[in-house]
């Protein structure tokens, strides 16, 4: 992320009226006229292509704001994975290698009782349901997955944590012969293992979501397999992937991207049109396979669910 690319969405700003135009248009031309059914459905059968067998059971996410799929092909073919590589494109391929199993993790930290627990076992616990999510990365571009998954609500209610608690802290798996950025010691991309924290009232929110699957499967390697966090209010990197580690904490923890460039990055990482990154615009977005920006939504559109959180503080300064 602080390494400086021209993007591909940078090309032009156009009126969403002809956004929707040319959507419409290419799903008609692709289906044929025999499928001139709800505009929803079409782009729901496309993006069902290529979706391998579902070999997870939840329960389905109704999709009430009617948000249209990105396809599981572009959700798993442009990836951020720094202990792989930096190139989104070169993820999928360096991550097949990647073994998610077995797989512990240690919850400790401030609770009664600190355990390490195998990530299978943790997840039989939990029922799985799917959220269907707009996901919006900090450099500008965003897609919308249904994920699968469980409401982390649900583990922290049952690790009963200490009034003291204040902060959740999250670190990805370290391991040299896994992640081969990790394996490069001094000259690795950025500081491992990746660590991420959410306050207490963020981490209990019903819409912070421990993921373990999307489209109705178990998540591949590249996506963060076997559990990874996902906040669908904050930039995407606050989803940390391949979690090895849950820490119960006093004080807020240092993110990654915090200490990496603490003048770009900040703790709270709200998806926020008026707050722009130093070296870009934050008011548009480009959607994954789309032409045309569309506009950001404060809290990526989750306002009416997160604002609460932040009545109080400036955003401009926790950024
Ligand atoms: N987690 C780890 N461990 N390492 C990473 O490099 N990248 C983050 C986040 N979680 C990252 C990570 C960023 S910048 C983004 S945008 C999302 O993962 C991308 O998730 P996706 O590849 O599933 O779209």
């Amino acid at each position: 992320m602080n390494i400086i690319k021209k993007p591909l969405w940078q090309i032009s700003e156009n009126e969403v009226t002809s956004e929707e135009l040319f959507d419409n248009r290419r799903s008609f031309l692709k289906l044929g006229a025999a499928a001139l059914v709800a505009n929803s459905t079409v782009v729901d059968l496309l993006a069902k292509e290529n979706v391998p067998p579902s070999n997870l059971q939840y329960k389905k996410d109704p999709n009430k704001d009617d948000l249209v799929l990105n396809s599981y092909e572009q959700i798993t073919s442009y990836n951020n994975f720094y202990e792989f590589t930096t190139s989104k494109e070169g993820v999928k391929k360096l991550a097949q290698s990647m073994n998610p199993n077995p797989w512990s993790i240690e919850i400790d930290g401030l609770i009664d009782k600190p355990i390490t627990v195998d990530v299978q076992d943790l997840i039989k616990k939990y029922t799985l349901e799917e959220r269907i999510y707009r996901f919006r990365c900090v450099e500008g571009w965003s897609m919308v997955v249904p994920w699968i998954g469980f409401s982390l609500s649900k583990l922290i209610k049952d690790m009963n944590p200490h009034s003291d608690a204040k902060y959740v802290r999250f670190e990805t798996r370290l391991d040299k012969k896994m992640f081969p950025d990790q394996a490069r010691g001094s000259f690795a991309t950025i500081p491992y293992p990746y660590i991420e924290g959410l306050r207490m009232d963020e981490a209990m929110s019903d819409l912070t979501l421990v993921s373990v699957g999307l489209y109705g499967k178990t998540l591949e390697n590249q996506n963060g397999a076997p559990l990874r966090l996902v906040v669908p209010w904050k930039y995407g990197f606050k989803s940390i992937k391949s979690i090895s580690r849950i820490s119960f904490v006093k004080d807020e923890p240092l993110n990654t991207w915090q200490k990496s460039a603490p003048h770009e990055y900040g703790f709270y990482a709200n998806v926020n049109p008026k707050v722009d990154h130093p070296r870009w615009s934050q008011k548009r977005e480009r959607v994954l396979g789309k032409l045309f920006k569309q506009r950001t939504q404060l809290f990526n559109g989750y306002q009416e669910e997160v604002a609460a959180f932040y009545k109080d503080m400036d955003l401009r300064k926790n950024f």
